[in-house]
């Protein structure tokens, strides 16, 4: 890179970053998504020198000597751990645009909808902290919303649902804000410890984290999926306390989300009974929209649509929908001026 362009790109450091709890990605606007990593940092237990942050630190999950512990600072969509969060995201943005010179970034930054005052403050004292001289904030479906496509700005109703790691959140815009939402806490962790209990009780194997989010991804589903193979899962035999492989049947993990996926469709449902008839008559002709990594499970999509009577259709990458979204609204303050919250 040439000096002039470096001298250009100072002026152009906004970041946009989805703080999520499974994940944390950044965007600007030379790079594009420069950061899409786990929200995991390893920490020193005695120190607290940070040691590894993001891939690096989820790969050490549950492999850590006991002098060295594994973090996830957000929880349930909100910052959890101030103090690693504001870690993890001085990392990020390094990781982002270099280390911070003269001229700070402005932040764009999506948030769950109906958090408090105070779990607002957090995120934004943490972007501070970590070098941000300016942040905005925008709720996280309509970040989803903007990243699918959806004419948000436009006086007709838009329904999307984003199952993210710690929360599930459904929603419904129009004009440029959320009209009606409803926000659980209830998404893909929640589905990675049922598995991990299903395991214990029906196969007496202990597993990790990071093995229980695998065979999930491997072989979870919502509905039943014709010729959706076993799968051998290496852990700890509880009964002998050896190690052991096993093969754990599709079936069995399907069982296990079963009372995850209810209630994702139960708050599908909720926010629907509580549309107004013309945004109703919206939804029900152009469908709603899947986002967030939970939009991958297979047989969601079809599951909702069957619950709803809906068309049902995931967003295009749904795991940078909600970033990408951010990153639009960051690019574009004219259009989207209403979309920013206090
Ligand atoms: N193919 C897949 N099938 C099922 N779940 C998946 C798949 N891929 C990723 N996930 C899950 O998606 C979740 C992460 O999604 P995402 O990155 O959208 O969450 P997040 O934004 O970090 O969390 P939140 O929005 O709740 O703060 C993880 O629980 C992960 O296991
Ligand atoms: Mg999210």
């Amino acid at each position: 890179m040439g000096l002039w362009q470096r001298f250009l790109g100072l002026f152009s450091q906004d970041i946009a970053m989805d703080l999520g709890t499974a994940n944390t990605l950044l965007y600007t606007r030379d790079g594009g998504i420069v950061v899409n990593e786990p929200s995991v940092v390893a920490l020193d237990a005695q120190t607290r020198e940070v040691l590894a942050v993001g891939a690096e630190a989820k790969r050490a999950r549950g492999r850590t000597p006991g002098r060295i512990r594994t973090v996830r600072p957000m929880k349930d969509g909100v910052v959890a751990d101030f103090d690693v969060a504001s870690l993890m995201v001085v990392s990020f943005i390094r990781k982002a645009i270099g280390r911070l010179g003269l001229v700070k970034p402005s932040m764009v930054i999506c948030v769950p909808t109906g958090i408090t005052q105070v779990e607002k403050k957090a995120v934004i004292d943490a972007a501070l902290s970590a070098g941000a001289v300016k942040v905005s904030l925008i709720e996280e479906p309509m970040a989803a919303a903007i990243g699918a496509g959806l004419p948000v700005t436009e006086p007709k109703g838009s329904l999307v649902a984003d199952i993210g790691g710690g929360t599930s959140e459904v929603a419904v815009i129009t004009l440029s804000a959320v009209t009606v939402s409803q926000s659980l806490r209830v998404a893909g962790d929640r589905m990675n410890e049922l598995v991990l209990r299903m395991l214990r009780d029906r196969y007496r194997l202990e597993v990790g984290e990071n093995t229980a989010e695998r065979i999930k991804i491997a072989v979870g589903s919502a509905l039943p999926v014709p010729d959706l193979a076993d799968i051998e899962v290496a852990g700890k035999d509880l009964v002998a306390g050896v190690p052991r492989t096993f093969t754990i049947k599709a079936e069995d993990v399907r069982e296990a989300l079963a009372e995850p996926v209810q209630e994702i469709a139960g708050a599908v449902m909720r926010t629907l009974e509580r549309t107004p008839p013309e945004l109703a008559a919206d939804i029900y002709s152009s469908g709603f929209c899947l986002a967030g990594g939970g939009a991958l499970l297979r047989g969601l999509a079809d599951l909702l649509a069957e619950r709803t009577r809906l068309r049902v259709f995931v967003a295009e990458d749904p795991l940078t929908a909600i970033l990408r979204g951010t990153a639009k609204a960051m690019l574009d303050r004219k259009t989207y001026r209403d979309v920013f919250i206090a």
